[in-house]
């Protein structure tokens, strides 16, 4: 293993640039590499970031022998599969949430990652920020006493034609693309899988669901409760309540890198105190997180064990929503306002 990571990304899409980003700015390693399903899109991106090379297949780049880590920044559908080729060709694996649509899947990545001795990340990156690992300690040290309950909002207008996200057979929905952030936070907080789940939403008639509401029980008696959508501005906010204080998040998913420091509050009644965190590049932090799991033998912060009980609670909550809309009232139609 060279001590500077060789990394590459399969799909030149929306996200992958924050990845260009912070891959540039490790010290750790650097982009060597990306691959696009089309010549033309691998080399233009490859021209405008500086990449030294370009596939116009992902296979064809998972066969070069000369790299080390792929992000996996494709369509939910396509993440289980590319995960575990990518793994049985010998290189770790940054993969994109949610990792899997099932915990079939996941359990796939595992034994391939078993099998190859290489390591396989869930691309979560907010759980990399200083902002949410201290909010998480305050939620876990007592400072908050006894926890009582967290509520979890995120949700964008999605106004690209042709979205895979609109597409139930590649995965879409906004339960699966941001709902499974504040569903991830939750049980990070409680450490537990949840005893019980309830959702609901307003599913397109294709069966994509434009709106999510989702409630967990822990067996612990903690609550939670989220909104995940697509059909409603940018909205995102997280309230960890306690009997003495509560925390509230304003930008807990998504917090700029180059803007003012996040905002996180501690509260008791109506008086606040603002905590201060650090602005930085969660993708970075990330980038930084993962290069010490495979270089110096770190834990990951984001286990195959946590990814592989997130699918399983997103799958719990779409089969619950569905389960309340059989027979109901008919579909949304796709962002209609
Ligand atoms: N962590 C975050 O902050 C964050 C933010 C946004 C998205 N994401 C996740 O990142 C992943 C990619 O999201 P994105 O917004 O970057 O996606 P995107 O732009 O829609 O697609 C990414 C790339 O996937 C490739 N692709 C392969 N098969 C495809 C197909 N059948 N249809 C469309 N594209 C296909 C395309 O590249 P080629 O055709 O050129 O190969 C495309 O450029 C998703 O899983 C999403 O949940 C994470």
């Amino acid at each position: 293993m060279s001590k500077s990571l060789r990394w590459a990304i399969l799909g030149p899409g929306r996200i992958a640039p924050r990845l260009v980003r912070a891959i540039g700015a490790s010290t750790r390693g650097h982009l060597a590499a990306v691959a696009s399903r089309d010549d033309g899109r691998a080399a233009a991106f490859a021209a405008t970031h500086g990449i030294a090379q370009a596939f116009g297949s992902y296979q064809a780049l998972l066969q070069a022998p000369d790299l080390d880590v792929v992000y996996i920044a494709l369509p939910n559908h396509l993440h289980a599969e590319w995960s575990v080729r990518a793994l049985q060709a010998g290189k770790h694996v940054l993969c994109e949430k949610p990792l899997a649509l099932t915990v079939e899947q996941v359990d796939a990545i595992a034994a391939a990652s078993r099998q190859s001795g290489c390591v396989a990340v869930e691309a979560f990156m907010y759980l990399h920020h200083p902002q949410i690992r201290r909010a998480i300690e305050l939620a876990t040290d007592g400072t908050l006493g006894r926890l009582e309950l967290m509520v979890g909002t995120f949700s964008f207008y999605l106004a690209h034609p042709g979205d895979p996200r609109a597409e139930r057979e590649m995965g879409g929905g906004s339960l699966w693309d941001v709902g499974c952030y504040p569903v991830s936070l939750a049980r990070r907080i409680a450490g537990l899988e949840p005893d019980t789940v309830a959702g609901l939403a307003r599913f397109d008639a294709s069966g994509v669901d434009r709106t999510f509401i989702g409630q967990l029980r822990f067996p612990d008696g903690w609550l939670a409760q989220f909104d995940s959508g697509f059909a409603a501005p940018d909205r995102e906010r997280v309230e960890i309540v306690g009997s003495d204080a509560t925390i509230i998040l304003d930008a807990p998913f998504l917090p700029e890198p180059d803007g003012p420091a996040p905002s996180l509050r501690l509260c008791r009644g109506r008086e606040c105190q603002t905590i201060d965190v650090p602005s930085v590049d969660q993708y970075r932090a990330e980038v930084d997180d993962i290069s010490a799991v495979i270089l110096d033998g770190a834990s990951p912060r984001v286990s195959l064990d946590f990814s592989r009980g997130n699918v399983g609670t997103l799958m719990r909550l779409d089969q619950s929503a569905r389960q309340a809309a059989a027979g109901s009232s008919a579909p949304a139609t796709w962002l209609d306002r």
